[in-house]
């Protein structure tokens, strides 16, 4: 039976979760730029364009720096394969549901983890990494900056200089940090930091950008094996082979070098809209997208308080840019969700885990984190919620939330 179906043609959805969020237009022009060859010159230049916007966004020098082609997670993969042997140590920060999944895909590698936990909604006391690194001298430090499932920001100096001083590869999760807070990696002293498009940087999820320090990267390159039909003698690692072609950062470093190892077929569009998403975030300037993000999050946090809300977990080390909200007791957390969708066509975020149920979370992130998305999104969350029968001063969260712009 043949099936046929129409053009995309939904509503233009405000996204106002924990990402993705909407695209910046620039962002959605430069993903319908014609194709080029992987080795054209002009292509090969873009490529080189977006590791040089890239270190500025990442704030840092490392030559390492790039794109791994699929979502933030396929490059947190590539970075935890392409360090980690069987039987390595790894410590992983885990304080929700990220951490977990570093500690998950740390055991995939075979690797021995420690975990150095706290409880959601708060942060890890650097001294206990510091104990576990102390204790068990692992090859790697794992740790989310931002995790969006408790919206918590983990500081991330005093572990680094952990690192540093245990000679300790630390790798950081900044997917949903980086272009709205400050990633500092050669401050931090971070190893490898990787990121997404889909949240501050205002592009779609599907490139994950990723910058290596030096010692790193030796480390990596110490594990180099290049596939059988492409190896040129002389090039092998005497370390284990990397355990997965695709995520391999040892030839994937040797694709986006002179080198130019015909390793996969870059994702272009993907490439452009992260040249992109760079571009834009490096126009506006750091300091004033890092403020702007901060603003409106405290926009919401302002406006969902003067409703009689409470924001959840350790308000000093929320992100600025995602805010989860307790669900009152008697209000169904899923049917404001849907209503806030079907009647004023805004989506906000549930939650995972020990959260599910419990909270919202109301991103305020990339083309989003601007007064007129938020006043939308917490005028609509009061009609709905007054239309669930929560009580409360209506119009106050509006007023609140434009006061803080004000
Ligand atoms: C902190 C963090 N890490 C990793 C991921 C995974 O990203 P992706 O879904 O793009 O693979 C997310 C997605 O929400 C995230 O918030």
């Amino acid at each position: 039976m043949t099936q046929t179906f129409g053009e995309l043609d939904h509503p233009a959805r405000l996204l106002m979760g924990p990402g993705p969020i909407n695209v910046h237009p620039r962002v959605l022009r430069a993903m319908s730029v014609q194709l080029l060859g992987q080795f054209d010159p002009e292509f090969t230049g873009y490529m080189n364009e977006t590791m040089a916007l890239y270190r500025q966004v990442f704030q840092t020098t490392n030559p390492q720096t790039f794109l791994i082609d699929g979502t933030s997670r396929a490059a947190i993969e590539a970075a935890l394969v392409s360090v980690l042997t069987p039987g390595d140590d790894v410590v992983v920060v885990n304080a929700g549901r990220f951490g977990l999944l570093l500690a998950e895909i740390a055991e995939r590698c075979d690797a021995k983890v420690t975990m150095v936990e706290g409880e959601w909604g708060t942060v890890v006391d650097p001294q206990a990494v510091e104990d576990a690194v102390k204790r068990v001298r692992p090859r790697l430090v794992a740790c989310v900056h931002g995790d969006t499932s408790t919206t918590m920001a983990q500081p991330l100096e005093a572990i680094g200089e952990i690192c540093r001083r245990y000679d300790t590869l630390l790798y950081v999760d900044a997917t949903a940090t980086i272009g709205g807070m400050s990633v500092p990696v050669d401050a931090w002293q971070a190893d490898i930091v990787t990121g997404g498009l889909q949240k501050c940087l205002g592009g779609p999820s599907g490139s994950g950008p990723i910058t290596i320090s030096d010692r790193a990267a030796d480390h990596i390159f110490g594990r180099r094996h290049v596939e059988r039909g492409l190896a040129t003698p002389g090039l092998a690692g005497a370390g284990r082979r990397i355990a997965s072609n695709y995520f391999d950062l040892a030839m994937i470093m040797d694709y986006w070098s002179d080198k130019r190892l015909n390793h996969h077929t870059e994702a272009a569009s993907m490439l452009y809209a992260a040249r992109e998403c760079a571009r834009v975030v490096l126009e506006e300037g750091l300091e004033a997208r890092f403020a702007r993000h901060a603003q409106a999050g405290a926009a919401v946090v302002a406006g969902v308080e003067a409703m009689g809300l409470t924001v959840y977990g350790d308000k000093a080390h929320k992100m600025t840019n995602v805010t989860a909200v307790v669900i009152p007791p008697g209000v169904d957390g899923d049917r404001v969700r849907a209503r806030m969708r079907t009647d004023f066509e805004i989506e906000i975020g549930t939650a995972f885990g020990p959260l599910a149920g419990k909270v919202w979370r109301i991103g305020a992130m990339g083309v989003n984190a601007r007064k007129h998305a938020l006043l939308t999104t917490l005028a609509a969350l009061e009609a709905v919620l007054r239309g669930e029968g929560y009580g409360f001063t209506a119009g106050a969260g509006v007023d609140a939330a434009l006061g803080v712009f004000s």
